[in-house]
């Protein structure tokens, strides 16, 4: 391989950021509307996957791990998605019960950011959003022991017909393991794309009276 100077670097293209303005006067006081109003904004854009964000845990050593989940939903106490609490994050997260989120829609020159402690959705919400998931995700669900090795694609798709056989009508109940996981944000932070780098950053903060906002330097 050729030894050139730049062989490692990445293309940077110089984007300027045009799209929007982030004002502290009026912005709401809740981030999780706010937070809202940008997932409405990128599904209008019809962005790809625009709920699609990047959780980061912190397994019992103490190092950072990170992957992609689909948000789910979101409420005055937080952001939700949904998974195998058996898998890597599962156990990241027992053993260290707190995440950071970050969402990113380049098309809007936007980064949204939580952090907070992780917990468990109550079961009877799991249990909804399992019975309303199309047929093959409910069987993909209970056939998958999530980040656990498995021989090869034949082992994985005959455990899928083994879940078939086993449930005949398609599996109605959620797997024990599966469920969803509720981040509760003590901070968040929104970051709009400005011109010259000049971005607009105001971080939310949780205090006993509601939130704090604060202004970040870009
Ligand atoms: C666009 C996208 C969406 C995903 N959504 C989810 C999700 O909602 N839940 C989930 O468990 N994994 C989801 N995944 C897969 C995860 O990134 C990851 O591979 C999986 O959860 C296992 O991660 P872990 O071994 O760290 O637990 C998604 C991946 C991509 C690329």
């Amino acid at each position: 391989m050729d030894s050139g100077d730049d062989m490692d670097a990445l293309p940077q293209p110089r984007d300027d950021y045009t799209t929007g303005v982030l004002d502290e006067g009026s912005v709401p006081d809740d981030p999780i509307e706010l937070l809202r109003h940008w997932l409405d904004a990128a599904v209008a854009a019809e962005v790809p996957e625009p709920t699609a964000a990047t959780l980061a845990t912190v397994d019992r050593d103490g190092r950072p791990d990170a992957r992609v989940v689909l948000l789910r939903g979101s409420d005055e106490r937080g952001v939700w998605w949904f998974t195998n609490r058996r898998s890597a994050k599962g156990e990241q997260l027992r053993a260290n019960p707190v995440g950071a989120v970050v969402a990113y829609w380049p098309l809007l020159e936007r980064q949204v950011r939580l952090r907070g402690p992780v917990e468990d959705l109550p079961d009877e919400e799991s249990d909804a959003y399992f019975a309303s998931r199309p047929l093959a995700s409910r069987i993909g669900a209970w056939a998958s022991e999530q980040s656990a090795p498995i021989a090869d694609r034949a082992a994985l798709e005959a455990r899928v017909a083994e879940v078939e056989h086993r449930f005949p009508d398609g599996p109605r109940t959620r797997p024990p393991d599966w469920g969803g996981q509720l981040l509760r944000p003590g901070q968040v932070e929104f970051w709009q794309g400005r011109p010259a780098r000049l971005h607009d950053r105001l971080r939310y903060v949780r205090s006993p009276r509601g939130w704090d906002l604060q202004r970040l330097q870009p």
